[in-house]
């Protein structure tokens, strides 16, 4: 049977086995895939014996995806723009590196969600490897706006300075939460690591246009704090990145099968395995 599974440290908790299983069944396709703890300093060596057991693939997380990337032998185009790597394919001459991140962002935002982000403001708050990442596949969107607005100003500038090149017609700027003041956003997406210490980004109010999102990477039970807190101050909309961690396990699981899942109905089914606790 061919073997798939997801590698990180920690690992317990990851939804990816059970998404992966869902996705299996549903397109009826026979794999298995599992979850797999590598020590901290035994990232290529747990890769390499997965591959020599017989295994296809791997989806990579926190902390490997850096690893992950230096490992792969070809990349993406949306790898190399996202400068981490969150799934590998094994092949006879090699193994190829993909980041299915940003289009499971896109896909989730566009389809699940039935936003358009075409000739739509876009605000990315944080520039760390979450926002990297999103950002090829957004600008592939065509917004009309794309502001990145980090607590460190300096690497939100430097990110919009890097993308400049593959902006097209989209304004991309890069500034500090203070400097947001008196703008307007259609989409307001929190990729900061926030509230990873119990914390919100402190942003001035009045950010969402009329019928605005907010969209937290981060998920849980019941809406997260940024997604109160947007609701407080005006967004119409708001939605967690449970949606986004579905869709980038779809993308990943049709980049090894050739086959792509429907990611709408695993989602609902792991809300309700989520709400239920
Ligand atoms: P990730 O890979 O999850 O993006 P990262 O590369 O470490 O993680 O980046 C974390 C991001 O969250 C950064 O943009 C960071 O802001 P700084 O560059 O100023 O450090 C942001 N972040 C972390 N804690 C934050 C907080 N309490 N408030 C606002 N932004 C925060």
């Amino acid at each position: 049977m061919d073997r798939y599974a997801v590698i990180g440290n920690p690992i317990a908790h990851s939804k990816s086995p059970w998404i992966h299983a869902a996705f299996a069944r549903q397109t009826g396709q026979t794999l298995r895939y599992e979850a797999l703890l590598a020590p901290l300093e035994g990232f290529a060596d747990a890769v390499a014996r997965f591959r020599a057991e017989g295994g296809r693939g791997l989806n990579v997380t926190v902390p490997f995806k850096l690893e992950a990337f230096a490992l792969a032998t070809q990349r993406t185009a949306r790898a190399e723009a996202a400068g981490a790597v969150n799934t590998l394919a094994f092949g006879a001459d090699g193994i190829l590196g993909d980041n299915t991140d940003g289009a499971g962002l896109v896909r989730d935002l566009s389809v699940n969600l039935e936003r358009s982000l075409g000739a739509r403001r876009l605000l990315l708050l944080g520039a760390g490897g979450a926002t990297r990442g999103a950002l090829l596949p957004l600008l592939g969107q065509r917004p009309t706006a794309l502001t990145i607005a980090n607590r460190t100003a300096s690497k939100a500038e430097a990110l919009a300075h890097d993308f400049a090149p593959q902006a097209g017609d989209t304004c991309i700027d890069g500034c500090g939460f203070d400097d947001l003041g008196g703008r307007r956003f259609d989409v307001v997406i929190n990729a900061t690591s926030a509230s990873l210490a119990g914390e919100l980004p402190v942003l001035p109010p009045g950010l969402y246009a009329e019928g605005a999102l907010a969209y937290d990477m981060m998920y849980g039970r019941g809406h997260t704090r940024f997604m109160q807190t947007a609701l407080a101050d005006g967004a119409a909309d708001v939605a967690d990145g449970l949606g986004m961690l579905v869709e980038q396990a779809a993308e990943s699981f049709a980049l090894w099968r050739g086959v792509r899942p429907d990611g709408a109905p695993v989602l609902a089914a792991l809300r309700r395995l989520i709400e239920a606790g």
